[in-house]
């Protein structure tokens, strides 16, 4: 999983740097973004899903740079809040080329986006739609939207992360009539017109057949609407969700079979209802910038617990990578300074809070003779890290660089201490 090599001295090195220098001019923890390596994950996204339009799930990873990489490679920006919408304005995405969702969007956060001009708002609720009507109305505008569609498609993933299945918080559930009911309310609004439907069934999804299960009865309802109440909708945006690769473990189909799979179905039932191939949309996060990324950390102290295990503390943890405490994620770990002894032991990777659940990797497999100082790479951090990210303990988030045949540029910067009490307002 890691897209580092190895040098001649065994030490990792990315984009033409070795990771042991990024630490010595960066310090630790430093994310580390292979650029060459994300760019090409946007490419052959695009290339997968021939004909589709491809929207990056900022929610992955939203920062300036980021968003600038993925709109230099042609791919929309979906956002989900008035924070997210900001920075891709800031990153210079063409408001047209943004997508907006959210199960609760805000007055504010909903009439920002019809000031700027998103390209699509994706309607979520009852109460969203009489929001929009009312908002576009006083702007003088109509409101070009999606149907969020509840499927009823149980993925098989994390709990936290299936979104697909009837008892969820978002979208107009299907079975249970709401989306029939949503599409009538909407007709009778003058301000929002629906332009497609989405359904997103969740993330860290292997396989292919719950994806095509999606598309299926997503293409079943337009069809049904289309014979039943004559209404024709023109787009769809099938979501995102592709598993990737975090340890060896995991074995995620490759993006064109998973594209070949949902467009191969698209066609089938588009031929089968009579329907024309709608525009279709899809929107990977993790599969973007998961994997273009590693974090570097420095080992700081190394318990041994003879007969039980050996813990190796870094200088970051749960605030800057809450997944394994909160997802029972695994990240690969590896020794990025020096190869280090043939013979692997057995080793708990922690953070350094002030809590045991404070995992970086549960069992990393580490050469024997790791040592304080030793510098740790962890793989596949790009999505879900840095979004994520709190300072807990008070610890400043860590910086993120951007590398690329030998050249360093910094797009987050270090956090400070003075910038921890920034907005604390002192009684005296
Ligand atoms: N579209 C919608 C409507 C979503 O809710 C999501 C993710 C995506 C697209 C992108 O899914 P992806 O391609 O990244 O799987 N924090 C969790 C993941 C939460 C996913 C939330 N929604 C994690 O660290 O695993």
């Amino acid at each position: 999983p890691l897209t580092a090599e190895r040098d001649a001295d065994g030490g990792l090195h990315v984009g033409g740097v070795a990771l042991s220098e990024l630490a010595r001019e960066h310090g630790t923890p430093l994310w580390v973004v292979d650029e060459a390596d994300l760019r090409e994950r946007c490419r052959t996204y695009r290339a997968g899903f021939p004909g589709v339009e491809v929207a990056y799930a900022s929610k992955a990873w939203c920062t300036t740079a980021v968003l600038q990489l993925v709109d230099e490679e042609g791919l929309l920006v979906d956002v989900v809040s008035g924070g997210e919408l900001h920075t891709a304005l800031v990153a210079g995405v063409d408001p047209s080329r943004i997508v907006l969702h959210g199960n609760n969007k805000s007055l504010v956060e909903l009439d920002r986006a019809l000031e700027v001009g998103v390209g699509r708002i994706v309607v979520d609720s009852f109460e969203e739609l009489d929001r929009l009507e009312r908002l576009a109305a006083a702007r003088d505008t109509i409101a070009s939207v999606w149907l969020r569609i509840t499927p009823g498609i149980d993925a098989h993933t994390h709990e936290y992360v299936r979104t697909g299945h009837d008892d969820s918080k978002f979208g107009f559930t299907l079975s249970l009539g709401l989306a029939d009911r949503a599409v009538a309310r909407a007709r009778d609004l003058e301000h929002v017109e629906v332009v497609g439907l989405h359904a997103h069934i969740g993330s860290q999804i292997f396989g292919t057949d719950p994806f095509v299960a999606n598309a299926e009865v997503m293409l079943d309802l337009l069809a049904r609407w289309r014979d039943e109440l004559g209404v024709t909708l023109a787009e769809l945006n099938l979501g995102g969700g592709m598993g990737i690769r975090y340890t060896h473990e995991d074995h995620p189909v490759e993006v064109a079979r998973y594209g070949e799979a949902v467009l191969h179905a698209v066609d089938e039932r588009c031929r089968r209802r009579g329907l024309e191939r709608p525009r279709l949309v899809v929107e990977p996060g993790r599969a973007i910038v998961g994997p273009s990324t590693l974090t570097l950390y420095e080992v700081g102290t190394i318990k041994v617990l003879p007969g039980l295990r050996t813990y190796v503390s870094v200088d970051g943890g749960m605030s800057d990578n809450i997944r394994p405490a909160l997802y029972d994620a695994e990240h690969e770990v590896a020794l990025a300074n020096r190869l280090g002894a043939d013979d692997p032991i057995s080793t708990t990777v922690v953070g350094k809070h002030c809590e045991s659940g404070d995992l970086v990797r549960e069992h990393a497999s580490l050469p024997a003779d790791v040592a304080v100082g030793d510098l740790l790479a962890v793989a596949a951090t790009g999505a879900y890290t840095e979004s994520m990210a709190s300072n807990y303990n008070r610890l400043p988030r860590p910086a993120a660089v951007l590398v690329r045949d030998g050249q360093v540029r910094t797009i987050i910067r270090r956090e400070t201490l003075d910038d921890l009490v920034a907005r604390d307002v002192p009684l005296r």
